[in-house]
């Protein structure tokens, strides 16, 4: 992992047109803004130069990691392992937001140029945090991501079960920017995301969900005993969870899916059951940079056989909207 993130910032791959695919018919609009792909590089990277590499790896958009208010070291090593799971490789991490802070990424964020759109990502502990990250970072991002799910730091992984407080907090994010704001949820509190927090933030003009972030297990081998599961384990819940979206809220909701999607027929299946965009980042470690363009060719097939001219048909005639 290390190695790769090393290759990732030295090795110029977003040179090379082999990592992109440049059909028109697989843009998508998320929340307003133009993605020329539905495929995004899932929270994780805080590194400048990673993001701009992968913003070439034929990624729709990509995601910084979630900032904080002041900067993180993070939680000790070990920190991240893999698994290998009957469904494939994995992770599980407790990397707690080893990131540099606001007033350090608030600086250093203009120097990124947006070859594709940029989300931010930010987690915070309180209403108050959130908005002052919300105000300082919307503005050098195309959207925001409000990372309430987070399972390595108690006080994020947390405000899903406080609805009353996530109503407030989505009332004053909404007044924060005038960007989509996107809520990553947890799939670790399926009843919750559908009875109180969707609908709080629909209630707020809050129309995005990302589905969704790591979902947290026991692992004796991490400083903390415990992490993040991310990778293909995920994806069966996670395909349910958008189907289950989909039929309650409708068109209301546009859903980002991500949670194990490490295959180009993952990616088709998550996107016909209605999501607008897939996420992933296991994937991109475990496959390599190739996977967004094995994909995108994938779903360009895919338009071809059913004589499609949209990506956005494939999700209508698929019952989805
Ligand atoms: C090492 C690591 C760090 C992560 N950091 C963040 C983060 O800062 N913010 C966030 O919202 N999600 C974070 N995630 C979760 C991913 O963005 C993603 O939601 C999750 O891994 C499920 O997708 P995947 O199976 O494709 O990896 C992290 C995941 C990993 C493995």
């Amino acid at each position: 992992m290390a190695l790769g993130q090393v290759g990732l910032r030295w090795l110029p791959l977003d040179r090379l047109a082999i990592f992109r695919s440049s059909d028109p018919r697989l843009a998508v609009t998320l929340g307003s803004v133009r993605l020329p792909n539905p495929l995004i590089l899932s929270s994780m990277y805080d590194d400048l130069t990673i993001l701009r590499r992968a913003m070439g790896l034929g990624f729709g958009a990509v995601t910084t990691k979630s900032i904080t208010l002041g900067p993180r070291p993070g939680h000790p090593e070990p920190n991240l392992v893999r698994i290998e799971t009957s469904a494939g490789p994995g992770l599980i991490n407790c990397n707690g937001f080893k990131n540099p802070g606001l007033d350090a990424y608030r600086a250093a964020l203009p120097g990124l140029p947006h070859r594709v759109p940029l989300i931010v990502s930010v987690a915070g502990e309180s209403v108050e945090e959130y908005v002052t990250l919300v105000r300082t970072l919307g503005p050098f991002g195309e959207l925001v991501e409000v990372n309430i799910s987070s399972p390595n730091t108690a006080l994020v992984y947390q405000w899903s079960q406080k609805p009353d407080e996530v109503r407030a907090l989505f009332k004053a994010l909404r007044a924060a920017t005038t960007k989509p704001l996107i809520v990553k949820l947890s799939p670790d509190f399926s009843d919750a995301n559908e009875t109180a927090i969707i609908p709080a933030a629909l209630d707020h003009g809050i129309g995005i969900v990302n589905y969704g972030n790591t979902r947290r297990v026991p692992e004796p081998r991490l400083s903390q005993g415990a992490g993040g599961l991310s990778g293909p384990e995920l994806f069966p819940d996670a395909l349910e969870n958008v189907r289950r979206i989909r039929r309650r809220f409708g068109e209301r909701v546009e859903i980002i899916a991500t949670g194990g999607i490490d295959e180009p027929e993952k990616a088709l299946s998550a996107l016909e059951a209605g999501a607008k965009a897939c996420g992933y980042f296991t994937g991109f470690i475990t496959r390599g940079p190739l996977l967004a363009r094995r994909i995108l060719d994938r779903l360009s097939r895919e338009l071809d056989r059913r004589g499609l001219g949209r990506l956005d048909d494939l999700r209508a005639r698929q019952g989805g909207v």
